[in-house]
This record gives structure tokens, C-alpha cells and sequence, in this order.
């Protein structure tokens, strides 16, 4: 099989690209570097080479039409490009984020439309759902109250278009698709630039940078809490959709996530934990966005897709740490 893989820089899209290098799936990347790095297609690049699997890379802004003599052919997309960023990114963008999604969802589909491309994977989020939803930690979200739409952000309509898009791409019988629901995913690969970071990693970096007896700043009440999940148990599950012989309709909707929420206020103190010896101290700055209140997963089509959180939130985060310093991303 050979695989496209858009936002093949990105976090998930390089924690993916690596595991299907592994199944020996030929995989062709495209990113534009909007957010992705090209440490990481360098990386991906010599996991290839280690494997014996074969990786191209593409720069292509998928906002702008495709050139399909750019690449080859797949028989496969999953579908990752797209702008995603931390909280204040989101509310500060709107327009620019709005426009520049639903620009990139339906080139990327109009691609698969013509070119009658099999298999198409594209993932949705959690932030589609209506924000009334969204109360604390024991908000479940399911897939039947996603509609009559209200999502807090920009960016959960266009994702929700997205999804939207895919449906109707999968009735033209030329391309079977699914939408994979996302909750807050962190892990290897990530952005850490403050402007655009996501709150696992902004915390890690801002605690990082601090001298010894400092205050780490957390938006919000730190009640606020997410489904958080290592981009390599996504990995994982986004593989197991793509080479499964099953039809891909049977993954359409299925929520990845922990099945518990964790607060930001646990997240900071696991933080802080790893960086012990500075006893830094938390203050939560109510200034500050902080997004919905909380949510978790339905998980029951997933599990019975054989889904398994295998990486715990405490886990992640010291994995997370370990891998930024060593890589020097921090
Ligand atoms: N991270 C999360 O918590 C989360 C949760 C739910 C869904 N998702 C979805 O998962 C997907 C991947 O997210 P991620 O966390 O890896 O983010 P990411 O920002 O690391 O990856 C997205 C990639 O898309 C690329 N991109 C953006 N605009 C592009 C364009 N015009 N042309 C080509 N490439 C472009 C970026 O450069 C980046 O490498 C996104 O579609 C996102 O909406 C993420």
C-alpha cells in the first residue's frame, strides 16, 4: 500500500508516518511547514532508511489548489494538515483559521474525488462538539448529541465541516471514508513555540525556562480539564483503521482519548514534579483563555475497534520531557 499523509511534519503525522515505516506501507509526506518541522522529515527520513521502507516528502501548501502531477498516486490519504494551535492561537485567529481549514479540507477532498482514491481517513476533534456539552470531568461526549451544532471556536466548525465533507466524499462509492474524533492529543513532535503551543507543552517549556522558586503561570482556574493522549497510542489506532481489512465506514466516529479527565492544575503538578529540585510554585491566572470546562470520550466504538490507552497522562509527560530535552526542543 502507499499511504499520503498530509501534515506529515506535524506531531501526529510523524508519530503516524514512523509506525507505518514500520509496516512497511510505502508513504509519501506533504506539509508546508506552517507548524511542523523539518527535524522531524529528517527524522522520518532516516527511519526509512533504517527499516528499508520508502518515504517522499513534499512541500505543498494544501490551501492552494494541488498539482496532482506533484506526487504520486496513493491508494490511501489520512489526512492531518491543518491549523491547529494552543488556546489563544485559536481565539485571536478565528477568521484566518476558519478560512484557511476549510480551504485545505476541501482541496485535499477534491483531490481524492478525482483522482478515485480508495481509502480516506480524516480525523475530527472533540472541540466540534457543542460547547454546552463541554461541563467538567464527567461530560461524555456522544456522537448523537453533536448536533444541532454549536462548537465554542472557528476551529471546531471548520473540523466539523471537515467531517462533514468526508461523509459525503464516502457516498460517491469511489472512496470508502471515515472521521477518527481526536480529544487533546500531546507527545513527541510537538510544537513549543509559546504563540501557537498547546498547554501540555507550553507548560513544559515555560517550567523549563524557570529559576528556582519562580511561578509557573496556568491559564485558567486549573479546573478546567481534558481527555489527554499520547499521539503514539493515536498512532497506533490510525494504523490499525488504515490497514484494516474491514471497511473504513466501521471506524467513522470512533473517539480516541483517556476515558478520564485530568485537570490542568494535575497536569502543572506533574510538571513541576519532574522539575522537583526548582520548587516552583503555581498561579493560576484567571486572565487568561482556558476553553470549555471539561469532556471525555465515548469510548465503546473505539474498544470494540480494539483501542487501548496504553501510555497513562503521568507516563506521557516525563516521556515527553525526557524526549524535548534530549532533543533539545526546550
Ligand atoms: N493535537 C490535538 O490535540 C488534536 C486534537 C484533535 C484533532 N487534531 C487534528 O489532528 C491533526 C494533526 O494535528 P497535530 O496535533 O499533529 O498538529 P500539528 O500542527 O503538529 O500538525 C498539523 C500539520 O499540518 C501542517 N499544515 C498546516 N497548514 C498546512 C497547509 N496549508 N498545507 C500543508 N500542511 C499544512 C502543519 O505544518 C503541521 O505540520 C489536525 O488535523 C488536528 O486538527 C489534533
Amino acid at each position: 500500500m502507499k499511504a499520503l499523509v498530509t501534515g506529515a511534519a506535524g506531531m501526529i503525522g510523524t508519530a503516524l508516518i514512523k509506525n507505518l515505516l514500520d509496516n512497511s506501507i510505502e508513504v509519501i509526506g506533504v506539509d508546508n511547514f506552517f507548524r511542523g518541522k523539518s527535524s522531524n522529515i529528517d527524522l522520518l527520513k532516516s527511519h526509512a532508511s533504517e527499516t528499508g521502507s520508502n518515504f517522499e516528502f513534499y512541500e505543498c501548501d494544501l490551501s492552494k489548489n494541488i498539482d496532482d502531477t506533484l506526487f504520486p498516486i496513493p491508494d490511501a490519504v489520512v489526512h492531518l494538515a491543518d491549523v491547529v494551535a494552543g488556546i489563544k492561537y485559536v481565539f485571536n485567529n478565528e477568521f484566518e483559521l476558519l478560512n484557511q481549514n476549510l480551504l485545505i479540507d476541501a482541496n485535499v477532498t477534491s483531490y481524492i474525488n478525482k483522482k478515485k482514491i480508495p481509502r480516506y481517513i480524516y480525523v475530527g476533534t472533540a472541540c466540534s462538539f457543542p460547547k454546552h456539552l463541554q461541563n467538567g470531568i464527567n461530560s461524555k461526549l456522544f456522537e448523537e448529541s453533536k448536533f444541532p451544532a454549536a462548537p465554542e471556536s472557528t476551529y471546531g466548525w471548520s473540523k466539523l465541516m471537515g467531517e462533514i465533507l468526508t461523509e459525503q466524499l464516502g457516498k460517491n462509492k469511489n472512496t470508502e471514508t471515515c472521521s477518527i474524533i481526536l480529544h487533546n492529543v500531546y507527545g513527541f513532535y510537538c510544537d513549543f513555540d509559546l504563540s501557537r503551543s498547546q498547554v501540555i507543552p507550553s507548560l513544559i517549556k515555560k517550567a523549563k525556562n524557570l529559576k528556582k522558586g519562580e511561578i509557573l503561570d496556568v491559564w485558567g482556574s486549573g479546573e478546567q480539564s481534558r481527555s489527554f493522549i499520547d499521539a503514539r497510542d493515536v498512532a497506533d489506532f490510525l494504523t490499525s483503521a488504515l490497514l484494516s481489512s474491514k471497511p473504513l465506514k466501521i471506524f467513522d466516529k470512533a473517539q480516541i482519548g483517556d476515558p478520564y479527565a485530568t485537570s490542568i492544575k494535575r497536569v502543572s503538578e506533574i510538571i513541576i514534579k519532574y522539575f522537583d529540585e526548582k520548587k516552583l510554585i503555581l498561579r493560576f491566572n484567571k486572565n487568561e483563555p482556558s476553553g470549555d470546562l471539561g469532556r471525555i470520550p465515548d469510548l465503546t466504538k473505539a474498544r470494540s475497534l480494539g483501542f487501548i490507552q496504553k501510555i497513562k497522562i503521568e507516563d506521557g509527560i516525563k516521556d515527553l520531557i525526557n524526549w524535548a530535552l534530549q532533543a533539545n526542543e526546550i
